[in-house]
C-alpha cells in the first residue's frame, strides 16, 4: 500500500436529520485521535441539502468536509422550481457535489445535463465527484469500456480542471446489493480509466479515481491491494459512524 492521500467519501443518499452532526462527531473524533492514519486520509461526507448549512455551522472539523449528492445544472439563479444551484449550495457551506449518480442517470440525467452540471459546479469552485459505472445487462454484454468511455467523452472536457475532479467508478450493480468487482477486474477498470482519459484529453493530469459500490468493513481490506485507485465513495456504511470507521481502520490494517 503506498502512502498515497486516499478519500474515503460518504453518500447519505436521501437520509439523514438534524441529530445525525453526532455521526459526524464521532467520525472527527476518531480522526482527530489517529494522528498516524488522518495524514493518509481525506474525509468527505456528502449530506442532504438540507443539513449541509447546519452541519458546517455545527461542526468546525479540520478532518472533515462537506460535500452534497447532486445540484441543478443552472449555476445561479433562475426560474427552476424546486431545484438547487450550485452558487447556492456553495454558499450554504458544501466544498463537494456528486454528480452523474446511477440513481440521478435512473431519473433522466443524461451524459449533456451532467456536463453541464459539472461545468457549473466547476465554475462555483466546488470538487466534483464524478459518478460512471455499467449496469449489470451491460456488463454481460461486454459494453463496460464502452460505457465508462462514452460517460467520461460526453461529460469531460479537456478544459475542465482535473484536479477539481474526482471520478468514481460505481458499477450499478454494485450498488446496494452486496456485490463487488473481483479485484482483478477492478484493477483493469481503473487503469482502463486512467489510460483513457490520458488519451483522449492528451495529459498527463488525471482526476482521482475511486470505487464506489458495497464497501464496507469486511470487503475494505481486499481494494488495498489495487494500484492507482484513490479511494472510494461509500453509500449506505456511511450513515453509521461505527461501520464508516471501521472501513478506516480495516483498510490501514
Ligand atoms: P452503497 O452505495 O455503498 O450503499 O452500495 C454507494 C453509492 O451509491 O454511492
Amino acid at each position: 500500500m503506498t502512502n498515497k492521500l486516499k478519500f474515503f467519501i460518504g453518500n447519505w443518499k436521501m437520509f439523514g436529520d438534524f441529530g445525525d452532526y453526532k455521526i459526524i462527531k464521532r467520525i472527527n473524533f476518531f480522526a482527530n485521535r489517529s494522528r498516524k492514519l488522518r495524514k493518509k486520509m481525506k474525509i468527505i461526507l456528502c449530506v442532504p441539502n438540507t443539513l449541509i448549512y447546519y452541519f458546517q455551522k455545527k461542526i468546525k472539523s479540520r478532518f472533515i468536509s462537506l460535500g452534497v449528492q447532486n445540484c441543478h445544472h443552472y449555476e445561479n439563479y433562475g426560474p427552476y422550481t424546486g431545484s438547487i444551484s450550485a452558487s447556492m449550495l456553495k454558499k450554504a457551506g458544501a466544498k463537494y457535489v456528486i454528480l452523474g449518480h446511477s440513481e440521478n442517470r435512473h431519473e433522466g440525467d443524461t451524459n449533456k445535463i451532467i456536463k453541464k452540471k459539472i461545468l457549473s459546479a466547476l465554475n462555483q469552485k466546488l470538487y466534483v465527484i464524478f459518478c460512471i459505472g455499467e449496469t449489470f445487462d451491460e456488463k454481460k454484454r461486454k459494453k463496460t469500456f464502452n460505457v465508462l468511455k462514452k460517460q467520461i467523452k460526453n461529460c469531460i472536457e479537456k478544459k475542465f480542471n482535473s484536479n477539481r475532479i474526482l471520478i468514481a467508478y460505481e458499477p450499478v450493480w454494485s450498488i446496494g446489493s452486496n456485490k463487488v468487482p473481483k479485484v482483478n477486474e477492478l484493477q483493469i477498470i481503473i487503469n482502463y480509466i486512467k489510460s483513457y482519459y490520458r488519451n483522449i484529453f492528451r495529459t498527463k493530469k488525471i482526476p482521482k479515481i475511486l470505487y464506489g459500490g458495497s464497501v464496507n468493513h469486511k470487503n475494505i481490506r481486499s481494494f488495498s491491494s489495487i494500484s492507482g485507485l484513490d479511494g472510494f465513495l461509500i453509500g449506505g456504511a456511511s450513515r453509521s459512524s461505527k461501520k464508516f470507521i471501521d472501513i478506516l481502520i480495516n483498510y490501514y490494517k
